[in-house]
């Protein structure tokens, strides 16, 4: 019986991805010009169907784009936010003195941190920015401090970048040839500067000549899996198979799950990992199928404020996104509806964290703080 539905779903989806490699996507976020220009941001709400860049010339543009999830994804927000700050700025005359200046980059910082709540890098992007204006105040030159703020979105873009290959690096080790894994959510090279979270580690295994094969959740309501980690993967020339989320536990049970890897949105001193809605019954599935289940994340997506995941802020979504998604009515009107964009998956049930630093594992209160404070 399994087989019989193995055969089935594999004849009506062929997947051709691995015949096909396709060339590598083009960049979620890209900034043009000097201090004075602009984010060009991939319409992610768009994606698969139509490739779509949009310009930010404001902060409204950069607040709007991560509110609406057209930049979308913890690393990708911390990094659009850092230059919203810079284009937030702009609006100061060119010979603003320092105390417009200090006020305006308040202003703007508070107003994007008011997009969203959950992910975690928006906070430290804009805290980061904003220590790095501060350490200038005492020198009183303001166009110095506008260099300086905009180098540091470029460092922390750029990082971004060298942070996704050592996390791919880190946890390719985990990937043997001809394995099969599951993913939920998109942590992929549209949720970051270019390559990734846990989509890096099946990039990275895949560089590595190792033949993977990914199943990716759908992720209801707003279809992340779907539309864009199959995309990327499909990019990228790696077998992937769409599944709902609704299956992954049959998926597990029939055998087809060597082990599973997400991304992460905030996680607490003690490895508690919010992440994408979904996310927890994935992993408690797989503890229940003695599946490993393994959290990509950079240091940057670690709180050590929280001690536990039940203080992380769960973002909560407008009805329309579960009642009437991508346009099309599927309740009734008036309905009440719940629609928490989140979970938190306790760390009891993590195998291992993969950091740009190395492995957490196993995830306890010790190991997150020793790990996290090494780079500090
Ligand atoms: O609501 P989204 O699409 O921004 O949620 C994104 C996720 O949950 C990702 O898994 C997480 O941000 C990690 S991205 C590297």
């Amino acid at each position: 019986m399994y087989n019989e539905s193995r055969g089935r779903s594999e004849t009506r989806f062929p997947d051709t991805s691995h015949t096909m490699p396709q060339p590598t996507p083009p960049e979620s976020l890209s900034w043009q010009g000097d201090r004075l220009g602009s984010l060009k941001l991939i319409d992610q709400t768009l994606l698969p169907t139509e490739l779509k860049i949009i310009d930010c010339q404001n902060a409204d543009t950069v607040w709007e784009a991560i509110k609406m999830l057209r930049v979308r994804g913890a690393p990708a927000i911390g990094i659009a936010a850092a230059y919203g700050l810079c284009i937030g700025l702009k609006t100061l005359p060119t010979n603003a003195d320092l105390d417009a200046f200090r006020t305006r980059l308040d202003e703007v910082a508070e107003y994007l941190a008011s997009s969203r709540p959950t992910a975690v890098n928006l906070f430290w992007a804009l805290n980061r920015m904003k220590a790095k204006a501060e350490s200038l105040y005492h020198t009183g030159n303001v166009p110095a401090i506008w260099d300086a703020l905009f180098a540091e979105a470029q460092a922390i873009h750029d990082e971004d970048r060298h942070i996704c290959r050592a996390i791919g690096r880190f946890g390719q080790e985990f990937i043997k040839d001809g394995s099969t894994w599951l993913t939920h959510c998109n942590a992929g090279g549209l949720a970051t500067a270019d390559f990734g979270t846990a989509l890096a580690v099946f990039f990275t295994a895949a560089e590595s000549g190792k033949t993977i094969h990914v199943y990716a959740d759908e992720t209801r309501p707003l279809l992340q899996g779907a539309r864009l980690t199959t995309w990327e993967l499909m990019q990228r020339g790696i077998q992937v198979t769409l599944i709902c989320d609704s299956m992954a536990a049959w998926v597990m049970r029939q055998g087809k799950i060597d082990g599973v890897v997400v991304g992460a949105d905030r996680i607490a001193a003690n490895g508690d990992t919010a992440n994408k809605i979904g996310t927890y019954g994935v992993a408690v599935s797989a503890k229940a199928h003695g599946i490993p289940f393994y959290v990509a994340a950079p240091v940057s997506t670690f709180d050590l404020t929280l001690t536990s995941g039940s203080e992380i802020p769960i973002e909560e979504r407008s009805a329309e996104e579960i009642c009437e998604g991508f346009g099309k009515r599927t309740a009734p009107e008036g309905v009440r509806v719940y629609n928490p964009a989140f979970d938190v998956t306790p760390s009891e049930l993590i195998s291992g964290i993969i950091t740009e630093c190395g492995i957490i594992s196993p995830v306890n209160r010790e190991n997150v703080e020793r790990m996290v404070k090494t780079l500090h």
